[in-house]
């Protein structure tokens, strides 16, 4: 049986987004509050400027449904508190700054690590039905603190379901690659120097290759998952590698590129599914899923729906990709991520 037809069941849910004033939470807002219906939609995060600026869009006149709630992940109290009557738990809060997390060990372990644990006690708090966190490739065989800190994240997720047991909260990750035009990536950054007409573009490694998806995929395949999850997963969607020279190209096809070195804590390429994980992954249609070591599960979703187990040796690795855009696609899909697009993802 296809997945094809697999429809989206959140009307009349509570759900609570973290970090819901980041650019997934803003653009998963966005597509709830356009596509669904939620009973109620909280947004739980810490600074009140940023959701003061999301309420002058999303007003809780207009849209009802939306409550703004000030909270920290680091604190457990808040958390149960804001998730009192909710169904479904979005996990969007993190600090995601590579070098800053290098930096600030500490600030990083407490928000990506105590934090995945206050969420995962808060929702078992309050049963909770489904929950969902953001992960990244980051995360897969770390070589960053960042991506250590949101690997202990998914552990504590895909764990958190023995506690929960077979009727409790169900508990998944979502692990993706560079968001499109996110703030601090490098295609604005590109752009930028391209507006400025630069001299150079700096290119960190010309071998360099990465994992691109666009927000509303990220959204999309966030919310696809809930339907489908069963607890325990971590769900990688197919999507396309880029060199980053090929973007660059796109972007400033007249401005010479020079390599300054890769970064500490950066990668060649990135990894979403590394050859140990493979060995219990199941490749769907366009998507994978990495199985949890305990399974709560007695309807085999994956199986009914056509999955297929990875062959030995498999690795989901950016430069062995097999779907790949190159500067004249970058090119293509450039024209319709337009300047409005880059502001609202920003
Ligand atoms: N962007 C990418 O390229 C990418 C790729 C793969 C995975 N991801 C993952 O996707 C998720 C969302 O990323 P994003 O791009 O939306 O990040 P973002 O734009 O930096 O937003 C982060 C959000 O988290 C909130 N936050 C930070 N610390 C918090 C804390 N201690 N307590 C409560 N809220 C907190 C921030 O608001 P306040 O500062 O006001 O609290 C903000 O709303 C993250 O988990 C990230 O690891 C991102």
């Amino acid at each position: 049986m296809s997945e094809q037809e697999i429809k989206i069941d959140i009307d009349g849910k509570a759900i609570l987004i973290t970090g819901g004033t980041g650019s997934f939470g803003k653009r998963f807002v966005e597509t709830v509050l356009k596509n669904h219906k939620p009973k109620r939609l909280v947004i739980y995060s810490r600074d009140e400027f940023k959701q003061y600026e999301m309420q002058q869009t999303f007003d809780t006149k207009t849209y009802p449904c939306i409550r703004y709630f000030i909270g920290d992940v680091r604190d457990v109290e808040r958390l149960k508190m804001a998730m009192n009557g909710i169904d479904i738990v979005i996990h969007a809060a993190a600090l995601k700054h590579v070098p800053a997390a290098e930096y600030n060990p500490f600030e990083c372990i407490q928000t990506n690590v105590h934090g995945a644990q206050n969420v995962v006690m808060a929702s078992l708090a309050n049963n909770v039905e489904k929950v969902i966190a953001l992960s990244t490739d980051k995360a897969a065989s770390p070589i960053n603190l960042y991506g250590a800190s949101k690997l202990a994240s998914d552990k504590i997720f895909v764990a958190a379901n023995h506690f929960s047991g077979e009727k409790g909260t169900k508990f998944g990750v979502v692990r993706y690659g560079n968001v499109l035009g996110s703030r601090g990536s490098v295609l604005p950054f590109f752009r930028k120097l391209a507006a400025e007409k630069a001299k150079q573009i700096p290119i960190t490694d010309p071998r360099m290759t990465r994992f691109f998806i666009t927000l509303q995929d990220g959204v999309d395949f966030v919310l696809e998952n809930l339907t489908r999850m069963q607890g325990g997963e971590i769900f990688v969607p197919k999507i396309p590698s880029m060199k980053i020279t090929d973007i660059a190209s796109a972007i400033a096809p007249n401005i010479e590129q020079k390599t300054v070195g890769i970064r500490v804590g950066e990668k060649l390429h990135e990894l979403m599914i590394g050859c140990d994980d493979a060995r219990v992954t199941l490749e769907m249609n366009d998507y994978y899923v990495i199985q949890p070591p305990v399974m709560h599960w007695k309807n085999d979703y994956y199986m009914k729906h056509g999955a297929k187990s990875c062959v030995e040796g498999f690795e989901y690795s950016s430069d062995t990709n097999n779907h790949w855009l190159d500067s004249s696609d970058i090119k293509e899909w450039l024209k319709q991520f337009d300047e409005k697009e880059l502001e609202r993802n920003a």
